[in-house]
């Protein structure tokens, strides 16, 4: 039986794939053609927005086709983590998702591994594209597998899919000519380089720190991966292997010693304002950090971010006093975490101040490096110390 949302769906989705014609995102008839014929809706039934507690709000996406059919990531999984929710599956921005596709340059024939299988949407989108004979898909949620298996079928695409660890790969259907990761790694996993044929292409959000890193475009060699960032940052979730990987530790030391203030001239917010430093900041061995902000209890604006290391050492830097472009901080505990920032800057400053397209990552079955412009340059940065 035909439903209203039968017949509406498709205005919206040719809409949706022009409006990604438009914004450049979507640059062949082909493509087009995938996300004016993927019912987003069905492979997304009910998403989550945050409000301004926090709390996660569901909505049924069939009653919002305007809301579903747009260039908006759409969360799909929650999972509970003592007090609060986190969102741990997401249906990717489809502009984001269509950008990446295009950089890693899909032909017909060519056979696909995406790791994070998630909504499906992206699995259906390749299965127009390629035909579901090609397309192979993971997840490490095994739920969020079984859903996307069962509403992929419905509307008539089988790919691969399985519910493992993709940093595993996906070995028995190997090889692939074209490898997508939807979810971050901090270093490349070694069997995706083994899984891709000679001369294929792999797209990775490489990220080690909150926001420190971007996708990296890496080509298959003899021997290695090896390839540049991509100029337009962008980032996913990170990968998960268990719960207890992805709770972040809390501090175990208070910070000892008297709280050391002065004034910084780095701008107080580079995981936003200026990623490369950040970048830089974490190759050259800023530790994990939790950021977090203090906000105004007036109008919960952020007044100054924090960073806390899990030895307890932590800085907090003004976020308002930009008068004189400097930025009162405090320093507590025994690692001086915004010093490596500053160095970072500095470092950055000195090379030229390059964009995400000078640095690229250069993957071997021992060691993983960051360099820029080379390979084998002067300044290289370990992925793998
Ligand atoms: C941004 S979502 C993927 C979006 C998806 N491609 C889509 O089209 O909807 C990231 C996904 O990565 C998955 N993931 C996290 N860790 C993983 C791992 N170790 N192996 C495979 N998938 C993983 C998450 O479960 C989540 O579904």
């Amino acid at each position: 039986m035909t439903t209203t949302i039968d017949l509406k769906w498709p205005a919206h989705a040719r809409r949706l794939a022009d409006q990604l014609q438009q914004a450049g995102d979507i640059r062949s008839a082909a493509w087009h053609s995938a996300v004016a014929a993927t019912p987003r809706h069905v492979l997304v039934p009910r998403a989550y927005d945050q409000d301004h507690t926090g709390a996660w709000i569901g909505w049924d996406t069939a009653d919002h086709l305007d809301r579903v059919y747009a260039a908006q990531t759409l969360v799909t999984a929650l999972e509970s983590r003592g007090d609060y929710e986190a969102s741990i599956s997401s249906s990717t921005t489809p502009g984001l998702m269509l950008r990446m596709l295009d950089q890693l340059d899909v032909h017909d024939g060519h056979k696909m591994l995406e790791i994070g299988t998630g909504s499906g949407y992206n699995a259906a989108l390749l299965s127009h594209r390629l035909g579901d004979d090609l397309v192979h898909s993971v997840d490490v949620d095994a739920e969020l597998v079984g859903l996307a298996r069962e509403r992929l079928a419905t509307i008539g695409l089988h790919p691969t899919l399985a519910a493992q660890d993709g940093a595993d790969g996906l070995p028995d259907h190997a090889p692939y000519d074209r490898i997508i990761a939807t979810c971050a790694v901090p270093t490349v996993p070694w069997a995706w380089a083994e899984q891709l044929r000679h001369g294929g292409l792999a797209l990775i959000d490489i990220k080690r720190n909150f926001n420190a890193g971007n996708l990296a475009l890496l080509h298959r060699h003899q021997d290695c991966l090896q390839g540049r960032f991509t100029a337009r940052w962008a980032s996913f979730m990170a990968m998960r292997h268990n719960q207890a990987d992805d709770v972040q530790a809390p501090a175990t030391h208070q910070p000892g010693g008297e709280p050391r203030s002065r004034a910084t001239d780095v701008s107080p917010r580079p995981w936003e304002d200026n990623r490369v430093v950040w970048f830089l900041a974490d190759l050259i061995g800023m530790p994990s950090v939790t950021i977090g902000y203090v906000l105004d209890p007036a109008n919960r604006q952020p007044t100054a971010a924090t960073l806390t290391a899990a030895d307890g050492s932590t800085v907090e830097i003004s976020l308002t006093d930009t008068s004189i472009g400097s930025w009162p901080l405090v320093e507590h505990g025994p690692t001086p975490l915004w010093p490596i920032v500053e160095r970072a800057h500095e470092l950055w400053r000195d090379l030229g101040s390059p964009g995400w397209s000078r640095l690229g990552l250069t993957v071997t079955a021992d060691t993983q490096w960051v360099w820029i412009d080379e390979p084998h340059g002067k300044h290289q940065w370990s992925l793998t110390n």
